[in-house]
């Protein structure tokens, strides 16, 4: 195990320096790569970080498995009218004027072609989230890419390595609490059919166009310092103690925004979507959280749910009443559909506000608003109900390193930190290509925070070894998740609390591979 290098406090952008350095050198770089290689070993200080332009990106990029397939869709991101539903119609800014945005639908191996076009006034950027793709197209402005600036283009070219259930949205500020998302789903090549109906669920929490923008909020937040963002200018209302009808999972403060709305699918629940089946018919539900700064908790009324998949990647299937889902997490789930129309509901953990879909397989009374199945309440699933499936696990290693991570709160001022810094002044997390990677995080703040990492599906440390993989793991208030995984993708990748308001606020680093 070698101890993770870390740059001089008196040295605040080192990284910088030296990227820097290598943009003016690159090629110099690439040819002496064995060089510098080899007198890194003891000498933390002499090694360069692989810039997402480097030789070791596209030597990676040669070595994927591809169909030779190439699919392609076009983003246009513009200012948007959106109906949510029963006469609330909101000014946001979306893709194609929808929210969520067009589904992008491909097989896994296949090259992935998206043409945006930024129609909106400022700057913007596509994230793939959860896809361990090449690292110049993952859409982080000032990390792996520039922004695309506002009436600008740009052409995302990638391949699509993994299957599942992943979704596309705006890296730039906070466009992401607009409606700057959509879904984005692989096939498995030759995966048998499994379900007789499939439908994609867009869990969001709603405030864009209804009074204030996520900017604004985020304005009065670092106004208040740590006090809750509510929407008349009440603060530390439900949010804040913990209400809502449902005992929380996830501690007593949940979030910092107070919203006025949730959404399944783009609809408040005032005026659902319905998805139509017949009874008996089995049904994948592909859960996505879209929202901000909201856990949701969802089940289905009179249904159980079989767990298939964990963000994007298959699980042993597990049965359950209802489940948590973090901000950037996702779930598949099969249910065989009853005779009759039920409520699917996703419920703001802590909050206690709801949005909701209609499993409709005969006619018959539509749901209320505010329905509150009782399954919502029953057994709830948790990461260790979890094990990965066959082929799909990471072998037992011993890491080669272990990079921590503490996830903290500034002093004073709306600030969240990592390792003591915001990410203005971050230290990144080195790594080398080829290790076997254990990062701990660790919460030592009074909210749960999602962490995702880019580039990687990591797995969940389990007392048997490497469990589940996912992307994105909920860190429950003062507590430590260990994850590990194989530094197999070369370049600089963001790692980032998922709760939009604590990135902008500062608790984002980069995972740093070097040379
Ligand atoms: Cu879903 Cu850094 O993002
Ligand atoms: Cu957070």
């Amino acid at each position: 195990m070698t101890e993770r290098r870390a740059h001089g406090p008196d040295d605040p952008h080192p990284v910088l320096t030296r990227r820097r350095f290598l943009g003016l050198g690159a090629g110099g770089a690439a040819a002496t790569a064995g060089a510098v290689a080899a007198v890194r070993l003891g000498a933390g200080p002499a090694s360069v970080a692989v810039t997402p332009a480097s030789r070791a990106v596209a030597v990676t990029e040669a070595a994927r498995d591809t169909t030779g397939r190439t699919v392609r869709a076009s983003l246009r991101a513009a200012p948007s009218r959106i109906d949510l539903g029963a006469g609330q119609v909101v000014d946001t800014w979306a893709y194609h004027g929808q929210v969520p945005g067009p589904e992008i639908r491909l097989t896994r191996g296949d090259t992935l072609e998206v043409a945006l076009q930024n129609d909106l006034a400022e700057q913007t950027a596509v994230h793939w989230h959860g896809l361990a793709i090449r690292n110049d197209m993952d859409g982080v402005p000032g990390v792996t890419a520039p922004s695309v600036a506002a009436g600008g283009g740009f052409a995302y070219r990638f391949v699509v390595p993994d299957s599942g259930t992943y979704w596309y949205h705006s890296h730039s500020g906070l466009q992401l609490d607009r409606g700057l998302y959509g879904p984005l789903l692989v096939d498995e090549p030759g995966e048998p059919v499994s379900a007789d109906v499939d439908v994609t669920l867009m869990l969001d929490d709603w405030l864009d166009g209804t009074g204030r923008t996520p900017d604004e909020v985020l304005e009065d937040l670092r106004r208040r310092g740590m006090a809750m963002s509510g929407m008349s200018g009440t603060m530390g209302t439900a949010a804040a103690s913990g209400a809502g009808p449902l005992p929380s999972a996830l501690g007593a403060d949940t979030g910092d925004v107070d919203y006025p709305t949730y959404l399944i699918n783009g609809r408040s629940n005032n005026d659902p979507r319905t998805v139509r089946v017949a009874p008996s018919q089995r049904v994948r539900l592909r859960l996505v959280n879209a929202g901000a700064d909201t856990a949701f908790r969802f089940a289905v009324g009179g249904h159980r749910l079989t767990v298939t998949h964990a963000d994007g990647f298959p699980v042993v299937p597990v049965d359950c009443d209802t489940l948590l889902v973090g901000m950037g997490e996702r779930y598949d789930a099969i249910l065989t559909a009853r005779d009759g129309a039920f409520p699917m509901v996703s419920y703001a953990e802590g909050k206690g506000g709801t949005a909701l879909a209609v499993l409709r397989s005969a006619s018959g009374a539509a749901p209320s608003a505010g329905a509150l199945p009782t399954e919502l309440s029953g057994r709830l699933l948790s990461y260790t109900d979890l094990t990965p499936r066959e082929g799909t696990a990471l072998t037992g290693r011993t890491p080669d390193t272990v990079l921590v991570a503490r996830l903290g709160m500034g002093a004073s001022g709306y600030q969240w930190l990592i390792n003591g810094r915001p990410y203005d002044r971050h230290q990144p997390l080195d790594v080398v290509a080829g290790q076997r990677v254990r990062l701990d995080l660790r919460n030592e703040t009074m909210m749960f925070h999602p962490m995702h990492l880019h580039g990687h599906t990591f797995a969940l440390l389990a007392p048997t070894g490497p469990g589940t993989r996912k992307d994105t793991v909920i860190v429950p208030p003062m507590r430590t998740v260990s994850v590990e995984l194989d530094s197999d993708n070369p370049g600089q990748w963001l790692l980032h609390c998922h709760n939009a308001y604590h990135q902008a606020g500062g608790m984002e680093t980069v995972l740093s591979y070097r040379t």
